[in-house]
């Protein structure tokens, strides 16, 4: 059984806040240790380049990003974790997707449209500051996934739309070329809380209010200080709700620890005590990571080499899938281009598909060569559709049929892929 495989890549444009480790970092480090799951975890540091033209920062921000999963727990022997601009394959595909990918499917995507209508609200022209690789982020995020055959695709509400838009582009492209890609679905972590940054407000990056994941504890300390709170004396009752501070503490606290606070909150604990029990707890779980943390980032080569050999595991992959997908769309070796045409023989003598039943009532479907040679034999199936379907595809020249579970080769592999090349260029001739 193919494990499940699970993708999800990380912008490289800030450094990595509170926010971004419990949304997204601790869920997802925890979720790579299941087992039966194959990870995969990417700089995406192409995407990076849509937003931000400072060198400097995207090159401290892949640095810092990486260090900062690994310091988490993200083991690279049990994931694959890469950076994008490793695999010269991705963007290979999203020009394959690009020439795919609707213009009108892209019109709509959520971050060029807010970016067309301020445009518009503002009197400016409607495509004033968007850049073709705005346009295109979500091809190039179609890759990405794509690339990996990746099933699930855990990501924030405000990337579902994206991952629609890479189904759409995959089944496209499997419409014209066959079944070659695979339709991801995004996988939303409904229990995963979003955390209030230090003005109450969602913590992110844009609103200029986020707590530093691997600053140094005084720094920690200083921020946690500055955390909006009202205006209730020591001894009033404070109320839990609404309260940034209470809900920073629950995304850290265990169940206990969080009734406890609740129940200082009723007794009317003093907010700079509350913010010295919140710096406690979060440093008591962020101290051996920042440890580690410090120790990466004071050897950067040790990560570039591991993000090498992670990219050298992800080409694994990467390069059989694009040279058969170079294959499908017809970029292809000429030689063999060549002789093709020689052999190109009259209509009689293509191979050809038989699909028969036999006495144990089962069906079967078989690949024979112009002459004669059983290619492919597929074992007895249960159903007529199912062998239907088979022959269907044989007869499309569809050469990711090779990977069916139920067909056993009967001849060396380039007879077979030469058939279905036939096959191929026939049903497009038709
Ligand atoms: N667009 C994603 C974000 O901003 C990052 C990303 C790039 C991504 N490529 C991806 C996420 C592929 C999941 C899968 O959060």
């Amino acid at each position: 059984m193919t494990p499940l495989r699970v993708l999800t890549g990380i912008t490289t444009s800030g450094t990595p806040h509170l926010g971004n480790y419990v949304g997204a970092i601790r869920p997802a480090v925890r979720a790579s240790l299941q087992p039966g799951v194959q990870s995969f975890y990417f700089l995406a540091d192409y995407h990076a380049l849509i937003k931000v033209g400072e060198p400097e920062r995207i090159a401290r921000s892949t640095l810092e990003i990486a260090a900062t999963w690994l310091a988490a727990g993200l083991d690279p022997q049990r994931v694959t974790f890469y950076r994008q601009s490793d695999i010269p394959e991705i963007p290979e595909l999203t020009w394959f997707l690009t020439c795919m990918a609707g213009k009108g499917l892209l019109n709509r995507a959520h971050a060029y449209k807010a970016q067309v209508d301020k445009n518009l609200a503002g009197g400016a022209d409607a495509d004033a500051d968007v850049t073709a690789g705005l346009f295109m982020y979500p091809v190039l995020m179609a890759a990405d996934i794509l690339m990996f055959k990746a099933h699930q695709v855990p990501v924030g509400r405000d990337q579902i739309q994206h991952i629609e838009m890479a189904r759409d582009m995959a089944a496209s492209f499997n419409h014209l070329y066959g079944e070659h890609l695979v339709l991801p679905e995004a996988a939303i972590e409904e229990t995963v809380a979003t955390l209030p940054g230090l003005d109450g407000r969602k913590m992110s990056k844009s609103y200029d209010n986020t707590i530093a994941l691997f600053a140094p504890p005084q720094v920690l300390r200083k921020q946690i200080a500055s955390l909006v709170t009202d205006s209730r004396k020591p001894g009033e009752p404070k109320s839990t709700e609404g309260s940034a501070l209470f809900q920073i503490y629950q995304a850290f606290a265990s169940e206990p620890e969080t009734q406890a606070m609740r129940q200082a909150f009723a007794e009317g604990i003093a907010w700079a005590q509350a913010k010295d029990m919140l710096f406690e707890r979060i440093d008591r779980e962020i101290a051996p990571m920042r440890g580690t943390y410090d120790s990466l980032m004071a050897r950067p080569a040790q990560i570039e080499e591991i993000l090498r050999a992670g990219a050298a595991k992800a080409r694994q992959l990467s390069q059989p899938l694009m040279a058969q997908l170079r294959q499908a769309v017809g970029l292809r070796d000429l030689s063999a281009v060549a002789q093709q045409v020689a052999h190109a023989a009259p209509k009689h003598a293509a191979p050809s598909i038989k699909q028969y039943r036999e006495a144990d009532g089962r069906f079967f479907v078989k690949l024979i060569d112009a002459d004669g040679t059983t290619l492919l034999q597929s074992l007895g199936l249960d159903s007529p559709r199912e062998a239907g379907t088979l022959a269907a595809r044989l007869r499309q020249g569809d050469a990711s049929v090779l990977s069916h579970p139920a067909l056993q080769p009967g001849a060396p592999l380039p007879a077979i892929e030469q058939a279905l090349a036939r096959l191929l260029s026939l049903s497009q001739s038709a």
